[in-house]
């Protein structure tokens, strides 16, 4: 029985996941800021006999991170798999480039991460066991068009993460970067652009819960689009803008955050 504290519980791939996750008796601490969906999934959890608790917490907080960790340590016992799920993504073209609203997602995506590590890293070391897992995107792997802040976010939370990996060898800590391609969620269902390869939410979840229980190094779905994204990667700068030239890929409606 593990304490797992998983962000960004209350929809899409975090709701989808914590299910599983609890079906194997794992106790769930379940984290994002809305508290109604989070209750209502504590709920159904605890009654299939799950363990669960609602932890409302806006994870770009720092000293509301440590505090919600301290008090799931307190009452639960170090906490084993942190889950850094919580994320958000809203547009950020070159027209009217908003500073402020890439500030909003390196906020959420990258630094609440980093909290959530700094809080509970210090007893996954004490103890000599951990598992970390970023739940990042195949939209990392280079800049998108229109998207460059959550492309910029999802680039940092991989390699931050990695560095933490290939550091923590030989520590007990274990830490896997999950990329997935496009799951059909609240985050995407705004978008009007066509995403191949979309995913339902069940079988995204399903991947990462796979991905998690492989305690994967770094794990990346669907395998089309991942092996696109990979390509994508080696290739040369002229190509890959030709590629995308008049392309954007914030043609939405700009998702909650
Ligand atoms: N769907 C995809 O195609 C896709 C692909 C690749 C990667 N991902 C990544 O998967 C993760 C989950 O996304 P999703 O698709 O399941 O989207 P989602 O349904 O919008 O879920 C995002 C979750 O993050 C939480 N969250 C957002 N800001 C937060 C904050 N400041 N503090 C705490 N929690 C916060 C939200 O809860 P509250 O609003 O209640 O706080 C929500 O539970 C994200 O990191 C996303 O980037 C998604």
């Amino acid at each position: 029985m593990a304490v797992v504290f998983l962000t960004g519980a209350s929809s899409g791939l975090g709701a989808a996941l914590a299910p599983l996750l609890a079906a194997d008796g794992d106790v769930l601490i379940l984290a994002a800021r809305r508290e109604a969906p989070l209750r209502a999934l504590t709920e159904r959890i605890c009654a299939a006999g799950g363990q669960a608790e609602a932890v409302v917490l806006d994870v770009g907080d720092r000293a509301a991170v440590f505090a919600a960790i301290q008090a799931a340590e307190a009452r639960h016992g170090a906490v084993e798999t942190l889950i850094l799920n919580a994320g958000i993504s809203r547009p950020t073209p070159a027209s009217g480039f908003d500073g402020a609203r890439v500030e909003q997602i390196i906020r959420t995506n990258v630094l609440g991460a980093a909290y959530c590590v700094e809080a509970a890293l210090p007893a996954m070391r004490a103890r000599g066991k951990g598992h970390i897992v970023g739940i990042s995107s195949l939209a990392g792997y280079r800049g998108l068009p229109g998207s460059a802040a959550y492309s910029a976010s999802k680039a940092a939370l991989t390699n931050l993460l990695e560095s933490l990996r290939v550091e923590l060898q030989g520590t007990g800590v274990d830490v896997s970067v999950i990329c997935p391609g496009f799951i059909k969620t609240p985050l995407t269902d705004t978008n009007t652009f066509k995403m191949p390869f979309l995913m339902e939410t069940a079988d995204g979840a399903a991947a990462i819960y796979a991905a998690i229980r492989a305690r994967r190094r770094h794990a990346a779905f669907p395998w089309q689009l991942a092996s696109l994204a990979r390509l994508g990667r080696v290739l040369p700068h002229g190509l890959y803008d030709r590629i995308f030239k008049g392309r954007r890929l914030d043609k939405h409606g700009g998702g909650r955050g």
